[in-house]
């Protein structure tokens, strides 16, 4: 077969049996090209629709904390940036959020930070046991980083649902060129594992375009999420920060998202899929445009105004347009115009 036809076989292989070698995987992603992308992405729609129809899954993004104790390469809130606004919202301030995105329709809330010592399980606990009893109907998903087995057990009890920890990277050497060595890939995976044993709806996810990453690293990102089958998967672009070691390096594309989208959908085909905020920030109609390359998902921030700059991973996050909870109704109207319709109850996960 030459490279022509062997790329429309590969896409009808994945469309049939969601699964591919490492080797194939690395070919469509290499080999891929305008026609390649429109296959892919009618074949992920296609599946989307079936399973969700037309409804696009709405989540409440409250940013926590901007402490970390962390100091990942690529991010803007490592602990090493000393140029890094801190803060921390209190309990009051996220029940507050949680409040007012109920008013504006959200059903589920996202609590994300960076790693930061000051929210303790009884910290965190007791706010997802206030917003789970205040709100039945509302799902609470944490985005914390990691920590120990019994911090998710405890957290889980307290009535957390879901849990989202992108393993960043399924290349351990790709991995060790991303973290300090104090961070294990070893333990990120433990992590995911522990969380999905203790019976959360699990997220993992990575970054497209990061430093050094190669082909073959986003074939081990593809054949780790065919393994682990996660509930949701988060991935953008990666997008530099200017006061971080990787401040010259160059942008993910919208476009390589955009295919990846696609080929995760068909990997496995109920996954939720973030049309996420960096997509948004590369470009205009970013998140658009991963919609209707098969995501599902939006999240709207909903943290406080004031601090939503503060939360900067990278450059020109964008937090005060249309992607803001407050502007639900220009966002729906965005996404009505491209044919797709929010959908306010919790969203779970439809396995077939
Ligand atoms: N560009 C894009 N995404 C980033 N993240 C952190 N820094 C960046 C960056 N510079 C992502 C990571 C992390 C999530 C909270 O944000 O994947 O898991
Ligand atoms: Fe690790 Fe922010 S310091 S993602």
């Amino acid at each position: 077969m030459d490279d022509f036809d062997e790329k429309y076989y590969l896409i009808l292989k994945l469309a049939e049996c969601h699964k591919l070698t490492l080797g194939e995987y690395e070919k469509l992603i290499v080999n891929r090209d305008a026609e390649t992308t429109k296959r892919l992405r009618d074949f992920a729609n296609a599946f989307r629709n079936r399973i969700y129809g037309n409804k696009i899954f709405i989540r409440g993004l409250i940013e926590i904390s901007s402490y970390c104790k962390n100091d990942c390469l690529y991010c803007g809130l490592r602990r090493s940036n000393s140029n890094c606004q801190r803060y921390r919202l209190n309990r009051d301030e996220i029940l507050n959020c949680a409040d007012e995105g109920y008013k504006l329709g959200f059903r589920t809330f996202v609590l994300q930070g960076g790693e930061d010592n000051f929210f303790t399980d009884e910290v965190i606990g007791d706010i997802v046991y206030k917003i789970k009893t205040r709100y039945s109907d509302c799902a609470v998903t944490l985005s914390l980083g990691e920590r120990s087995y019994e911090s998710y057990k405890y957290l889980r009890e307290c009535g957390a649902d879901r849990y989202l920890l992108r393993h960043e990277t399924a290349s351990k050497p790709h991995y060790k060129k991303l973290h300090p060595r104090e961070m294990s890939f070893e333990n990120r995976m433990k992590c995911l594992n522990n969380l999905r044993e203790l019976g959360y709806a699990v997220g993992c996810g990575f970054m497209v375009g990061s430093p050094f990453q190669t082909a073959k690293d986003l074939a081990r990102d593809l054949k780790f999420i065919e393994r682990f089958k996660p509930d949701m998967c988060g991935i953008g672009p990666f997008i530099p920060h200017r006061d971080t070691p990787f401040r010259d390096c160059m942008a993910g594309t919208l476009e390589l998202t955009c295919y990846l989208l696609s080929i995760i959908r068909l990997i496995y085909p109920p996954v939720l899929l973030p049309a996420t905020t960096a997509l948004g920030t590369i470009s205009k109609t970013g998140r658009e445009q991963g919609i209707l390359s098969g995501a599902n998902v939006v999240m709207p921030n909903l943290s406080p105004v004031g601090v939503r700059k503060k939360y900067e991973l990278y450059d020109n996050k964008i937090c005060t347009g249309e992607e803001a909870a407050q502007c639900i109704n220009c966002l729906s109207n965005r996404i009505k115009s491209i044919g797709y319709k929010i959908f306010t109850h919790r969203g779970d996960i439809i396995k077939k």
